[in-house]
């Protein structure tokens, strides 16, 4: 994830953009800069690491006068962290800033290589601006050669580009990764934003850009190069805007979740087969056994792994809650690689896990949301989860992009040991890439987790109950109502339930029963009718119906289980937060908890 700026106006452009750059700044901090366009000249500043290094660059330019910018705030993809890696990225005299990623790239900078354009960035943005000038040198045509340039790229792109050979400019496309473009509120003002926020009180016009949309824009026009766009009103309120029209932003982050797992794929999918940059194939050499430490949602992401890393890496993998981890004197051994979950970094129990694996020599490795965090700056290795800023107290687009870098983990895992059938990998890669598919959210479902919501207000407890990796998806389905409607719920695994909280079956027990058609349908049929015959009332989830239950909320058929996962993880996040929204509480402050747990 990375964050764009642009700004066509009268106001001091720099500001404009330094301004809007610290409301996308989450969207990543490994470096950001600015081109200033004045006339046919271009300044260009660059700084690494937070905004605050580009501001003090730029201190003695904010009154400048220029006609035109653009900012960029990034977070790495290719290319390490380095000023010469910083967007924005120039040609002979084209500057262009870009989120996503180019996934044909080196074939384009070889071929431009050869026709002897110059790279100096290891960067797969670099390639736009030069192709974009070879291309323009032949026909002299801006607006013509930016066309055939988007039409080259593949992969995800959203790009604003000027150049001094049409300096009232900017070229913008969106494809993969959002793009606003506004009308300012003042005459003969354009502005572009990655998100809505560095709008909000600058322009009240603006065109949310659908994918494959672009145009040029100057002050007196802004011309699109197709049809398909349409002018919305943006809201006066910072807070709303934050919140992009949703109740909360738990709400918010439900619904993010098919693009946040999207990010988080990107580019860790190449050529049938999973890569990190982050991590070397010989991270496993000479591991015999996976060791994952966590809490409270990372906890259940990370037993929901442990099925991929057996089931598919074919290592021994086990789970612990990291404040038991820590007082057990837990037997560590060197063959073990310790991986470390936390949205935050910073959570204790965690950080003391990882001090101790650490200390004993161990490999560690943290799947984290937030660089720079403490975690991050400890482990060995570290892969990034890509979820953005996570708002709301309960957890959950974290969890969902945890679940995403672990199974691929365990793909890229079994890939060097060689642990699974290519058909099997090409079925794993083919489900991965349908769930930002899955996690699409349609208003039947969430009308009917609304509807639900009024009778499970009630009731004695809940059991939510399921198999396999539908067990952390029960105990993630029953913290979440705990959490933020404050009733009792219990996670279970549904084979358990007889031995012995099936005597608390009455109608007054309210039994979440998590049925996928893919895993051990008929095995949790049985254990639910078991229930059902002792009066518990039952609400389904699954893509088949089942005749026993009170409520059923259906979901679609697919030929993964993991789809089937991700399904039914929005429908559990939904009830809870309807029943919370009903029950009057805070949803995105549930009383007694914090964001992050820096305490034991
Ligand atoms: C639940 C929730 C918490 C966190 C836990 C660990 O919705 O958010 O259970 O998952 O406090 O936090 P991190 O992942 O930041 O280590």
């Amino acid at each position: 994830m990375c964050g764009i700026v642009g700004y066509i106006g009268k106001k001091k452009t720099t500001k404009v953009l330094l301004d809007g750059l610290k409301e996308l700044e989450y969207r990543g901090y490994d470096s950001a800069g600015v081109a200033l366009l004045d006339c046919e000249n271009i300044e260009v500043y660059k700084a690494l690491g937070k905004l605050e290094n580009l501001k003090e660059k730029t201190k003695n330019i904010l009154e400048n006068d220029y006609n035109l910018g653009i900012g960029h705030t990034r977070w790495a993809t290719h290319g390490k962290p380095t000023e010469l890696n910083a967007h924005p990225h120039l040609g002979e005299y084209s500057y262009v800033v870009h989120n996503g990623i180019i996934e044909n790239y080196k074939e384009l900078k070889d071929d431009l290589i050869k026709k002897g354009h110059k790279f100096i960035s290891q960067t797969d943005t670099e390639v736009i601006v030069h192709l974009f000038e070879n291309i323009n040198n032949k026909i002299n045509d801006t607006t013509q050669a930016f066309k055939d340039t988007i039409s080259q790229l593949e992969g995800a792109f959203s790009i604003l580009l000027i150049t001094k050979a049409n300096p009232d400019k900017i070229y913008f496309f969106k494809h993969g990764s959002p793009l606003i473009v506004a009308k300012g509120n003042e005459e003969k003002e354009v502005l572009f934003a990655s998100s809505d926020a560095p709008l909000i009180g600058l322009a009240k016009k603006v065109v949310y850009l659908e994918d494959k949309v672009g145009g040029v824009a100057s002050a007196e026009n802004i011309e699109f190069f197709t049809d398909e766009f349409s002018w919305s009103t943006l809201p006066e309120s910072k807070q709303f805007a934050q919140k992009n029209g949703f109740r909360f932003f738990m709400e918010k982050e439900i619904y993010e979740q098919s693009d946040v797992v999207s990010d988080c794929m990107l580019g860790r999918i190449q050529d049938n087969t999973v890569t990190f940059d982050e991590i070397e194939p010989s991270i496993i050499e000479g591991i015999n056994e996976i060791k994952i430490c966590a809490c409270g949602t990372s906890y259940h992401a990370g037993m929901t792994s442990s099925y991929f890393f057996e089931r598919l890496s074919k290592i021994k993998c086990h789970v612990e809650i990291a404040s038991e981890f820590r007082y057990k004197e837990p037997l560590l051994s060197k063959d073990t690689l310790f991986i470390v979950i936390s949205q935050s970094g910073e959570t204790a129990d965690t950080l003391e896990a990882l001090k101790m694996a650490k200390k004993a020599g161990l490999k560690t490795l943290v799947i984290c949301n937030v660089d720079n965090s403490s975690m991050t700056r400890l482990a060995d290795f570290t892969i990034l989860t890509r979820a953005g800023i996570e708002k709301g107290v309960a957890s959950t687009k974290a969890f969902s992009t945890q679940t995403i870098v672990l199974w691929l983990l365990s793909l890229y895992f079994a890939k060097i040991r060689n642990s699974i059938s290519s058909e099997k990998m090409q079925k794993e890669l083919l489900a991965l890439r349908e769930v930002p598919k899955a996690l699409i959210i349609s208003d039947k479902i969430h009308e009917k987790t609304k509807r639900l919501s009024k009778r499970y207000l009630h009731g004695h407890g809940f059991f939510f109950i399921g198999r396999d990796v539908f067990y952390p998806l029960a105990l993630e389905g029953a913290l979440k109502l705990k959490e933020i409607s404050y009733l009792h719920a219990e996670g279970y695994p549904a084979g358990e339930m007889k031995h012995g909280p099936i005597a608390l079956a009455d109608p007054e027990l309210f039994t979440i029963a998590l049925m996928p058609k893919n895993l051990l349908y008929d095995k949790v049929k049985s254990n639910v009718e078991e229930l059902s015959a002792r009066d518990s009332t039952i609400c389904s989830i699954s893509p088949l119906d089942f005749e026993l239950s009170d409520d059923f909320i259906k979901i679609n058929e697919t030929e993964h289980y993991m789809l089937e996962f991700f399904e039914m993880l929005v429908v559990l996040q939904l009830l809870s937060m309807e029943i919370s929204i009903r029950l009057g509480n805070d949803v995105d402050m549930p009383r007694n908890l914090a964001k992050s747990v820096t305490v034991e």
